[in-house]
């Protein structure tokens, strides 16, 4: 695979813009890129230590379907990938309650992304995949197609279950700075008849959220 210094040079364009994205340990840069013909070129630049297991998922969820940004070039340590517009479900999240609106479409939306994860996730050729790994909303968007897409699959552990994800995701969006009201619809929305009280309990509590959040009424 062409390296992103090459990609970039054998397409005629040339890097105009690079800003560093929010990371907790990598380094993760939004790139913007210019050709003659002023056709501007997004992407994602990522470098974390094990990139290899990244670009297998990226790849294999790809190749199967499961909506994940398309990874244009590599070289040792960096990736360079699509760039989805549309901000994270963490910001959709608190600028849908700002502005009034339902979180539902985008509930569901991320509830058909779980499902397409586990209908593959077992046929992963290099390791045991039976959970979808870190579910923070900082790791999905929502893009104006009205599909969520997931980035960002560092090694780690993958296992649980649909479930296990599912009330993850709900627990997540409990945690998020939101009323409380609005968040609990929102959790109301994504589980739907897969509520589990216990369950929600038990994720809120492993994320170190208030368990009390967890009676969704
Ligand atoms: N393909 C992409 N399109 C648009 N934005 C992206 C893309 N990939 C990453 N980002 C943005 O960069 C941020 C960091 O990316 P990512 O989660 O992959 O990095 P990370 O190093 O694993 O971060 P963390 O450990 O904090 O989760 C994301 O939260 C998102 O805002
Ligand atoms: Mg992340």
């Amino acid at each position: 695979m062409q390296s992103p210094h090459d990609y970039l040079l054998y397409r005629g364009y040339e890097e105009c813009h690079n800003e560093p994205y929010p990371s907790r340990h990598n380094k993760v840069n939004m790139g913007v890129a210019l050709n003659q013909d002023c056709f501007s070129l997004e992407y994602i630049l990522k470098t974390a230590p094990d990139i290899d297991f990244e670009e297998k998922m990226l790849k294999f969820l790809f190749d199967n379907g499961v909506k994940v940004p398309k990874i244009m070039a590599k070289d040792e340590k960096t990736l360079m990938i699509e760039f989805l517009r549309g901000g994270t479900l963490s910001e959709a999240l608190r600028e849908r309650e700002k502005s009034g609106g339902d979180f539902s479409d985008i509930a569901a939306a991320l509830k058909d992304w779980l499902v397409s994860f586990h209908k593959v996730c077992g046929s992963f050729p290099d390791g045991e995949i039976t959970s979808a790994g870190d579910l923070s909303l900082t790791n999905f968007t929502f893009v104006s197609e009205g599909f969520v897409y997931r980035y960002d699959f560092e090694k780690e552990d993958y296992t649980g279950s649909f479930s296990d994800d599912l009330h993850t995701l709900a627990a997540e969006i409990l945690m998020e700075p939101c009323g409380e009201e609005y968040k609990k619809a929102a959790a109301k929305a994504l589980l739907g008849g897969d509520y589990d009280k216990e369950k929600l309990s038990g994720a809120l509590s492993r994320l170190g959220g208030e368990t009390g959040l967890a009676d969704l009424g």
